[in-house]
């Protein structure tokens, strides 16, 4: 670096972190080589590479060199990741979040924002407000910016029109009107030739603003009034080598703690105080945000991962319910009834999606309704989770309001969320218990109840052996109760039809009834094709171990079609039933079923192929 200041009063200094939001065209490039280059913090290697390869532009340097690596990325067409930039001034330190603006990549620009306390918003003063430029705007006010910087570039392009300028800012008004940011400026600026970067311009007189740099360094850093000053330490690792020492290894979220400090213990609210403070094996008196630390408390208190300790004055939330802004980047849809583990902090949920409120269109802010989310879509969701967790509301507390979600199955990050606020329902529902309980109704019965889970595609022998297993087992004086997918799908399910969603519904229920008749003492059958794992996963999880069996009707569909009882394979074929399993849409197969049943085998060897396996379950 070229910059003379030394190591130590750069790190004295407040830090920005800043998104530049822009189209490819914009100039973000060159507007970002600017302010690296007139800071002095390009590397002279880097600075004569860029003198070479600007050699044939008339001698003048061309800036956007300095940030080439994205571009090269962009080119290529490769994944295309996000870009931190640092330079500084004698007043403040800097980080730019270079986040690419294109549609595709709305999760890395998510990401960029989620990190940023100011967003620069680049327009190209021939073009104005674009539809970018609102999509930028609608991420960076989702993800909780709210200062926001518009700039007005290429102003030599049109010949630095004062009328132009206004106008452009004007329209930019009456879009963030709606929105909630605490300042919105704007500049005329041209990155190419430098008019109002770092410099105030020569040719743009008539305007009478800070140039970009100067805001830059005079913008407060607190961002909302709402946002919380209080100490947050989150615990990560119970650290007890032996009998004698119990830390607990975390980081400083917000605030500071001090040694002697009185504490909380959340979520149980514990009173307790810090003993020592150790960063490594030495002892501070003192941590601040960032640091990650050792904390000994004088207290013994039942500490874990995930839980939360704060300044004594510091009320964070408990709840099991929320209402959350999700962003979307898998290409596999989210859906409601669907359960994914909730990462917070350092805490790890099960959580499911009880309601898709709406979609927020970026393109317009408008609400669209739908019944699932998919890759790059932004929504309103409720989810529960399966504990209650501490958390703040996001607009409070960026580490404990936000949280990831993560495929149960193969732990991969499907999206990423923001808490608004808690439902009050988890706080008025009860459970209320009775005296007369499963234990007593089984006991009256003389049998366990259990969930038979019939799966396999449409004519697979569903129904049929489930018939047939019901009949055999009351003969054995077991209650039974039947539940199939035709026939629920006239009565309690006649509102949902046969796409994803709806069959995720379909089951989601199907599961609790089964519980209800299950906790009623009842061996309950259920004959549905349930054609995805997720859901039989789901159904299976509402249960102990040993409750759920899984029985897999394992008949290929050449049979199936073959046998076609209802005639429904013809009629698919035809194309007269949307989504037919196995013919339009999928049926998974489970891989571990506790029954597979052969299809070659005749109904009653089936059947009694299913008694052998349950009469080692059913009887006390
Ligand atoms: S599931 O996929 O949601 O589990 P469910 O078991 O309730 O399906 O219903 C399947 C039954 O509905 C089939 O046995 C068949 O009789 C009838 N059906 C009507 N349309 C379809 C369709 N598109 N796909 C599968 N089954 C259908």
């Amino acid at each position: 670096m070229r910059s003379k200041q030394s190591i130590k009063s750069v790190n004295k200094k407040q830090l920005l972190k800043f998104i530049t939001c822009g189209s490819i065209d914009d100039g973000k490039s060159t507007l970002i080589g600017r302010l690296l280059y007139e800071t002095n913090s390009i590397c002279n290697d880097q600075l004569e590479d860029l003198k070479a390869k600007s050699l044939n532009n008339k001698n003048i340097l061309d800036l956007s060199y300095a940030v080439d690596g994205l571009s090269a990325e962009r080119e290529q067409g490769i994944t295309i990741d996000i870009a931190y930039r640092f330079f500084s001034t004698n007043k403040k330190k800097f980080v730019v979040i270079d986040a690419p603006g294109h549609f595709q990549y709305t999760k890395n620009m998510v990401t960029g924002a989620s990190n940023a306390s100011l967003a620069l918003i680049l327009v190209d003063s021939r073009k104005g407000i674009i539809d970018q430029t609102y999509r930028h705007t609608v991420i960076c006010h989702t993800l909780g910016i709210r200062k926001v910087i518009l700039l007005i570039n290429k102003m030599d392009l049109i010949k630095y029109d004062k009328e132009k300028y206004y106008k452009i800012t004007n329209s930019f008004l009456k879009l963030v009107e709606k929105f909630s940011f605490d300042e919105v400026s704007s500049i005329p600026i041209s990155a190419l030739s430098g008019d109002n970067v770092t410099k105030n311009s020569k040719k743009m007189k008539w305007f009478l603003g800070s140039n970009l740099l100067e805001q830059l360094e005079n913008i407060t850093l607190r961002s909302s009034k709402k946002t919380i000053d209080s100490s947050i330490f989150s615990v990560q690792l119970v650290n007890r080598p032996n009998s004698n020492f119990r830390g607990y290894c975390g980081k400083v979220l917000s605030g500071a703690l001090t040694k002697g400090q009185k504490v909380l213990v959340h979520p149980d609210k514990i009173s307790a105080s810090i003993k020592n403070i150790w960063s490594g094996f030495n002892k501070s008196l003192k941590a601040n945000v960032g640091d990650n630390v050792t904390l000994e408390l004088k207290e013994d208190i039942d500490i874990s991962r995930g839980n939360i300790i704060t300044s004594e004055n510091t009320d964070i939330e408990y709840s099991n319910m929320f209402q959350a802004t999700i962003v979307w980047f898998s290409n596999k849809p989210a859906y409601a009834g669907r359960s994914y583990l909730l990462k917070i902090n350092n805490k790890e949920v099960k959580c499911e999606i009880n309601t898709i409120k709406y979609l927020i269109d970026i393109t317009s802010d408008k609400k669209l309704y739908s019944k699932k989310v998919q890759t790059n879509d932004i929504a309103k969701i409720q989810l529960c989770t399966d504990e209650a967790i501490n958390f703040l509301a996001y607009n409070k507390s960026k580490e404990l309001g936000s949280f990831i979600l993560i495929d149960i199955l193969n732990y991969e990050t499907l999206g990423c969320g923001m808490i608004e606020f808690q439902l009050r329902r988890s706080n008025n529902l009860h459970f209320q218990t009775f005296d007369i309980n499963k234990s007593k109704r089984q006991e009256l019965y003389g049998h366990l109840s259990k969930v038979l889970w019939f799966t396999g595609l449409s004519g697979s022998g569903k129904s049929t052996i489930a018939n047939e297993l019901a009949k055999e087992l009351h003969k054995l004086g077991i209650h039974t109760y039947i539940l199939d997918g035709d026939n629920i799908r006239h009565g309690l399910n006649k509102d949902l039809n046969f796409s994803d969603e709806d069959r995720i519904e379909n089951i989601r229920r199907i599961a609790e009834v089964s519980k209800l008749f299950f906790d009623a003492g009842i061996v309950v059958i259920t004959s549905f094709i349930s054609p995805f794992k997720k859901d039989r996963e789901m159904a299976r999880n509402l249960f102990d171990e040993g409750d759920f069996i899984e029985i897999f009707c394992d008949t290929p569909i050449e049979i199936c079609q073959k046998r076609d009882p209802k005639g429904l394979y013809k009629k698919a074929k035809k194309g007269l039933i949307p989504n037919f399993t196995g013919i339009d849409s999928i049926y998974e197969k489970p891989k571990n079923p506790e029954i597979n049943l052969n299809y070659r085998y005749s109904i009653k060897s089936q059947v009694e192929y299913i008694l052998k396996h349950l009469k080692l379950f059913l009887i006390n």
